[in-house]
């Protein structure tokens, strides 16, 4: 596969293909999921539950994660990888300029950090000393504590006009991209027709420029046997992981994946 860039996501928004995110941790899935035509590996601190088996990702360290971003870069062919900053790895400045010079020298392409206009300044500052950034909106995991749950987020109309101003902001502000996460399917279409850099999305509908899905989650993994609404396990009536993932990738593309059943609404 060509390497992929910024650039490459760029162009498939302009020309609306959509691409496909995947999460992974390690060399063998990494280079599974390159083999499948994945555009995007996200290191997510989604690992935190999946591989830690802790109950939510506030425990996972810089250092965890650039153990797996590590691993990552190992089997990696081509692919973007985009790594998370962790839980309080970014609450200054300062951190996140630290955090992320750590990340980026273990083998990440990208850093991506949970938060909306507060965190305009840090992702110019990032940006400005050569750290591409997504940001992620909606159902932001890392505060579940203070949403109360992993809830949708945007249903009220006060939230909504929240997240379309957060949107705007972090897009001046230099985001090169942005993550939503459990939003209305409609709010989600919105904002992804109202900037010009890429949005993935995750329980976010159909209309997002790409989607995201946890490895596990798509493989029909789950610790606690149950599934949120978004997952689909690809596995089904495939041959193989690899098989599975490229399934994934078609229906992202030809727009199959996720269906009405697969998002929320207002
Ligand atoms: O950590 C992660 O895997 C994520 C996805 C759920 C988007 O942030």
């Amino acid at each position: 596969m060509p390497e992929v860039t910024l650039t490459t996501l760029q162009k498939l928004k302009q020309s609306g293909e959509k691409f496909a995110v995947v999460t992974s941790y390690d060399a063998t899935f990494t280079d599974a999921a390159c083999e499948a035509g994945i555009e995007v590996i996200l290191v997510g601190d989604s690992l935190g539950m999946v591989l830690q088996g802790h109950d939510s990702t506030l425990p996972v360290s810089v250092d965890d994660m650039t153990y797996h971003t590590r691993c990552v870069k190992r089997g990696n062919r081509g692919a973007l990888i985009m790594t998370d900053l962790p839980f309080m790895a970014y609450a200054t400045v300062e951190q996140a300029l630290a955090s992320s010079g750590q990340l980026m020298q273990a083998g990440a392409h990208m850093v991506k950090l949970e938060g909306g206009h507060w965190l305009c300044d840090t992702v110019t500052r990032l940006t400005e000393r050569g750290v591409p950034v997504c940001a992620h909106l909606g159902l932001t995991p890392q505060t579940v504590n203070v949403l109360g749950g992993y809830k949708v987020q945007g249903r009220q109309e006060h939230q909504a006009r929240q997240l379309r101003a957060d949107a705007i902001a972090l897009e001046q502000a230099g985001a090169a991209c942005l993550l939503l996460e459990c939003v209305p399917s409609e709010l989600a279409a919105e904002i992804t027709q109202s900037v010009k850099i890429p949005v993935i999305g995750i329980g976010a509908g159909g209309s997002t420029d790409a989607q995201v899905l946890v490895m596990h989650d798509l493989l029909g993994l789950s610790l606690s046997g149950r599934s949120p609404k978004f997952v689909k396990n690809f596995l089904l009536g495939q041959n193989s992981i690899t098989d599975a993932i490229a399934a994934y990738v078609r229906a992202v593309k030809d727009g199959s994946f996720p269906g009405p059943e697969h998002g929320f609404s207002a």
